[in-house]
């Protein structure tokens, strides 16, 4: 029979049974619904809402209870529905009596709120050391690569040099950010909902803060209604998700561009590229391939959640039950992106010799030859049109602007003299950018003790 039987005169189809049961997904939480009830029923014991000795029955079975489900070895039934009334089975079955007076004050609702909090705390404190050792891995090739000169690109065409370390220091904000948004969602998930009931709380004196304190939780909800229905943490978790696996995707589409013959940026290792079964030759980045893929399936499951609510009365709706299968996979699917990109970028290697070339190519010192001619009194606008009638010569000869004589230059513009060569190198382009977020090897360094002290205090 089920726990609710009572006022029920037929048994449940047992296509019902199959359809809304959740055991096979949130037996996940396992853990969370132990250590939820633990606390419930030390409260409830210190209240007097319930005899002390059976609270101390219900929370030594259930001390037993955490360390069987730590080993897997608890097992749950379909016909239980869902892990709470699963764990109230198995503690009944066990103890009798005192375990029937667990769910006292209590509702699956809050129950399932508080589970799913719990369990979001530490997924975001997963991805938060996740997302710190990728910051760590990239901070190590930045440092290693303060003068290795690359093109910095607008539109994939060769725009302005800049250099690797500065390339990656702009990745490393953005996962910077990335954890500061995760901040926000635990914030708002560190919030304890026992206490809500159904939807509009109980007549027992639960004693909420207490609950709180146990749990480790900074707060307790406000609203009964809102307690059970409230679902924005996960949501913000998947955001902050959505938001982090576009940064991989993007900087993967990179990855694959510099893997290729036409760039050869970057040689990944071995242990992170795969074969082709038939084109013997092939050395293909798969691994980034693959995370850029695994980033639409992370953007469904926050489009699932969000679609879900975007509907629901208040408080709570069995609707609300498809809010874990979408965390669980975003959670799973992001981690594992984070710790393979991870790898695979601190065992690749850059190729500094090709940015440099590269770099040295595509006129990438074209705004810095009429720079030049600017500090020589030139108005820019004009100095802009010299350069770019110069471009189009070189285009004609095959030629890089480094390339051309002094007598060529200034038939372009009398202003050209022999220190043009040294203000126009690709070093110097990148050196006399020395402005704080620039791309100088002294603002880059700068740029590091910054995000170093940054993430220490995330
Ligand atoms: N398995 C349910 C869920 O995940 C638990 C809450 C069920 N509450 C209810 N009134 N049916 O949302």
């Amino acid at each position: 029979m089920k726990l609710w039987g009572g006022r029920f005169e037929k048994a449940t189809d047992h296509s019902v049974d199959d359809f809304h049961s959740s055991i096979s997904f949130d037996q996940r939480l396992a853990e969370q619904d132990i250590l939820g009830s633990i606390a419930h029923a030390t409260m409830l014991g210190e209240q007097n809402i319930i005899p002390k000795a059976d609270a101390d029955q219900i929370t030594s079975a259930l001390a037993l209870m955490l360390e069987e489900a730590r080993a897997g070895k608890l097992t749950f039934s379909v016909d239980a529905e869902d892990i709470h009334m699963n764990m109230e089975t198995i503690l009944t079955e066990r103890i009798g009596e005192a375990g029937k007076r667990l769910h006292t004050g209590r509702s699956r609702n809050d129950q399932v709120a508080l589970d799913v909090r719990i369990y979001a705390k530490t997924a975001i404190e997963d991805a938060k050391n996740n997302l710190r050792a990728l910051i760590d891995a990239l901070l190590s090739i930045a440092k290693d690569n303060l003068v290795t000169v690359m093109p910095g690109y607008t539109h994939l065409q060769k725009a302005q040099p800049i250099t690797l370390a500065h390339h990656m220091m702009a990745w490393i904000e953005m996962l910077l950010r990335d954890i500061e948004r995760l901040n926000g969602a635990y914030e708002r998930a560190d919030s304890m909902p026992l206490g809500s009931g159904a939807l509009a709380g109980t007549t027992y004196p639960l004693n909420r803060d207490r609950v709180r304190e146990l749990l480790g939780f900074a707060k307790i909800t406000n609203n009964s209604l809102d307690g059970v229905a409230d679902r924005d943490f996960l949501l913000e978790y998947l955001s902050a998700a959505s938001i982090s696996m576009m940064h991989l995707s993007r900087f993967c589409e990179e990855v694959i561009l510099w893997a290729s013959a036409e760039f050869q940026f970057i040689e990944l290792d071995d242990g992170f590229s795969t074969g082709s079964s038939i084109m013997p030759q092939k050395k293909n980045p798969d691994v980034a391939e693959l995370i850029r893929g695994k980033t639409g399936r992370v953007y469904g499951d926050l489009m699932a959640l969000l679609t879900a609510m975007k509907g629901l009365p208040l408080a709570y709706n069995k609707d609300m039950q498809e809010d874990k299968e979408a965390f669980f996979d975003a959670h799973d699917n992001w981690m594992k992106c984070l710790t393979t990109f991870t790898g695979m970028m601190k065992t690749a290697r850059f190729r500094a010799e090709k940015m440099a070339r590269s770099a040295e190519g595509g006129f990438t010192n074209a705004t810095d030859a009429a720079d030049y001619l600017v500090k020589k009194g030139l108005p820019f606008r004009e100095a802009h049109e010299v350069v770019g009638k110069l471009v189009l010569h070189c285009i004609k000869e095959n030629k890089a602007l480094l390339d051309l004589t002094l007598a060529e230059l200034k038939e372009f513009s009398p202003l050209f003299a022999e220190d043009v060569y040294e203000a126009i190198s690709i070093l110097t382009c990148v050196k006399e950018r020395n402005i704080p977020g620039g791309p100088a090897p002294e603002a880059v360094k700068a740029a590091i003790a910054n995000a170093e002290e940054h993430l220490a205090r995330l």
